[in-house]
């Protein structure tokens, strides 16, 4: 039997969401997901991460939509969550964007426990050049990691995982 609580509960039953509902986000679950996305552990606890949030009124979602095959996804979203490594603050090349990881999945599950639904758009990352022209920001300073697309889902969203002996080098 599975163990229950809270916690084990939402990272099983987050759902990449897709589709969303026209329902505004609060502004105070946007600051209490994007204050679970500092609460990451980083690499010497170096905190690499810096975030952008636009929202769906923004002109810059069509420009964004313009970068990634993923465009439907960012258009129907009702915020986007740009997740960049600040290049000042990096002290390692994989650890940071391990922590970048870590940083998205705590938004990730704190959204999911708000009652919102997420999705990581990560192919976007392979336009970084255009992305970052496009935001204006210098690409010497910045990398994209992950655009979150955030919202009401409308959809239950759905995914299968491997069983567990399938990860397992050994035995436990
Ligand atoms: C690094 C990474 C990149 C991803 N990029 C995309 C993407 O560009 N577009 C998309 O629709 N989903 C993307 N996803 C979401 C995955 O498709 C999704 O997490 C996976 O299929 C498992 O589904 P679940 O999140 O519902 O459990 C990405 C996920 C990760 C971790």
């Amino acid at each position: 039997m599975t163990k229950s609580n809270p916690i084990l509960d939402a990272l099983r039953e987050r759902r990449s969401i897709r589709k969303f509902t026209n329902d505004p986000v609060e502004r105070e679950d946007l600051k209490a997901i994007l204050d679970a996305g500092r609460w990451a552990p980083s690499g010497l606890n170096n905190q690499p991460y810096r975030f952008l949030v636009i929202y769906d009124d923004d002109a810059r979602v069509e420009a964004l939509a313009e970068c990634t095959k993923y465009g439907h996804i960012a258009k129907a979203a009702k915020v986007l969550i740009c997740i960049f490594l600040d290049k000042q603050s990096m002290y390692s090349e994989m650890k940071d964007h391990q922590g970048a990881g870590a940083c998205t999945q705590n938004m990730m599950l704190a959204a999911h426990s708000l009652g919102l639904g997420t999705v990581w758009l990560g192919e976007i990352i392979n336009q970084q050049d255009q992305v970052l022209e496009k935001l204006k920001l210098p690409a010497d300073r910045y990398e994209l990691q992950v655009v979150l697309a955030l919202g009401h889902p409308d959809q239950k969203g759905s995914s299968k995982r491997n069983e567990l002996s399938e990860y397992m080098l050994e035995d436990f």
